[in-house]
């Protein structure tokens, strides 16, 4: 089952490491394409427990609220899990995990 979302995380994986390549914009500045990079990445990994679009989520923390100044807290977490939430390191590259970054400071908490 691992294998199967590895395998169809891949070309998503690719795109993001194309797109990311272009460099990392300033402090909370991010470019289009990341947040939508991190949009789809939470849909497919994320929102089964933290909510559709960070909103109501069934039994994870509500994303929403998390503080946009721990952006260190957030990668840890994401890339190596902590208690209840499983590590993310081996499926998600860390352009994957910055544009997640991406998508919960600016994609939906305008
Ligand atoms: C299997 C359910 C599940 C999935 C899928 C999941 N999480 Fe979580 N997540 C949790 C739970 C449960 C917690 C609360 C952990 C705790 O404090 O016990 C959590 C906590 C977090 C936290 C807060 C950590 C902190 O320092 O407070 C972040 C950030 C987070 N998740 C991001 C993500 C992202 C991004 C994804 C998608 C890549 C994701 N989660 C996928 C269950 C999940």
């Amino acid at each position: 089952m691992a294998s199967r979302r590895r395998m169809s995380l891949f070309g998503g994986i690719a795109l993001i490491c194309a797109i990311a390549a272009g460099g990392q914009a300033a402090a909370q500045q991010f470019p289009p394409e990341q947040i939508n990079q991190g949009a789809t990445l939470y849909a497919s990994n994320c929102a089964s427990c933290h909510g559709e679009k960070m909103k109501n989520p069934p039994w994870a923390i509500d994303l929403a609220t998390f503080p946009r100044d721990s952006r260190a807290r957030f990668i840890d977490a994401v890339t190596y899990g902590v208690r209840n939430m499983p590590p993310w390191g081996d499926v998600i590259k860390p352009d994957g995990v910055a544009a997640l970054w991406a998508y919960l400071v600016a994609g939906e908490a305008k």
